[in-house]
């Protein structure tokens, strides 16, 4: 079996046009900018428009085309897509083959959702790097895309001051230059389905359809235990990294960027501080897309690398952790 380098070849975002701030919140739940600047280190989200052409999988195809072009290649240069997102377009078909049709590819390459929650991105990569570096394919789309503020509710301060639509992509393949040290130095995925109850939707699926009922209860929407996925989520991460680095001669000292899930700031410094890592080596971005679910480690990934911050050759991590409880974290060497 062949064993070759995987390399991120280009990166790509796109976040909607409509910006929702704090204080646009304050407006319409009992909330405050304080609260939710002090509790998650939020300050707006970008909101998809119900109008078209923020779809999902539009978001992706803007996010794609950029990455393609960084990456150098056509879109008939893909073998598969990898689409990770708990809001996609549509039941059927899947949004991964909506994808392919709006980039015009022609090659029948392979198209798959996956339904891994804020984890959809590192679940999607990780599987590319297993069949790109076996030579089953040669590029792989990965895809993070949601439009959150369908799934809401906007009168649940709770959750609906949480989250934003955004996307990001990475175009990932097989590395054939010898002088080229990119590659994937080690990869980890879990979940643990006892923390299901922890953050879920359970009305709308085959099990309990909506009805009249439902609509007027608005017990449809997204639903979350704050308080248990906040420590759930900080043990995870970082046992995350710790695995990945296990697999590998490195130490955390060796890593140059942490890439995190963006669900809260004080997740992501708690996370740090239970690891000692530098906090300067954190990428975070939480202000300005709030958490985005699968969204959030591609676009952070992507924003870091246009800033100037990630450079060709640094050790990078990303780190996951979402409903389900799905985890999973990467180490590469970009
Ligand atoms: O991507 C994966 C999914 N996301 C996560 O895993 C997020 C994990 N959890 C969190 O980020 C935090 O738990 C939250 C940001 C959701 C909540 O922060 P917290 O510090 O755990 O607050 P809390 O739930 O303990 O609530 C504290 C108080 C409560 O009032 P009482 O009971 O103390 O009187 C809430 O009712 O804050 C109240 N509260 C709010 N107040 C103003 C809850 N939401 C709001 C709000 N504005 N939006």
């Amino acid at each position: 079996m062949s064993n070759y380098k995987v390399k991120i070849k280009g990166t790509g975002m796109y976040v909607p046009k409509k910006v929702l701030t704090n204080v646009d919140l304050e407006k319409i739940v009992d909330t405050s900018d304080e609260w939710i600047f002090e509790r998650t280190g939020m300050r707006e989200r970008h909101i998809c428009s119900t109008e078209g052409g923020e779809w999902p999988t539009d978001m992706a195809l803007y996010a794609a085309k950029d990455a393609l072009k960084a990456a150098n290649l056509e879109p008939n240069d893909i073998d598969f897509i990898l689409f990770g997102s708990v809001t996609p377009d549509y039941k059927l078909p899947n949004s991964a083959t909506v994808l392919q049709t709006k980039l015009g590819i022609t090659n029948n390459c392979a198209a798959l959702d996956i339904s891994a929650a804020c984890s959809g991105f590192v679940y999607g990569f990780n599987m590319a790097t297993a069949m790109i570096r076996t030579g089953m394919i040669k590029n792989a789309l990965i895809v993070g895309s949601e439009m959150l503020s369908r799934e809401v509710n906007w009168e649940d301060r709770n959750t609906c001051i949480l989250f934003g639509d955004g996307c990001g992509v990475a175009v990932v393949g097989r590395n054939e230059d010898e002088n080229d040290q990119s590659d994937v130095l080690a990869t980890y995925l879990g979940a643990d389905g006892t923390g299901k109850e922890f953050f879920d939707q359970p009305i709308g699926g085959a099990v309990e359809p909506i009805t009249e009922e439902h609509l007027e209860k608005k017990n449809y929407f997204m639903q979350m235990k704050g308080r248990e996925m906040f420590k759930v989520a900080t043990r995870t991460l970082a046992g995350n990294a710790k695995r990945v680095l296990e697999q590998t001669e490195l130490k955390l000292e060796d890593v140059d960027w942490l890439v995190p899930h963006q669900a809260n700031i004080r997740i992501i410094e708690t996370t740090g501080k239970l690891l000692g890592i530098d906090p300067d080596k954190v990428i975070i971005n939480i202000d300005k897309y709030a958490n985005t679910s699968a969204a959030t480690v591609p676009m952070a990934f992507h924003e870091a690398i246009q800033e100037g911050k990630i450079k060709r050759g640094d050790i990078v991590m990303f780190d996951a952790f979402g409903a389900g409880l799905t985890t999973g974290a990467t180490l590469i060497k970009y």
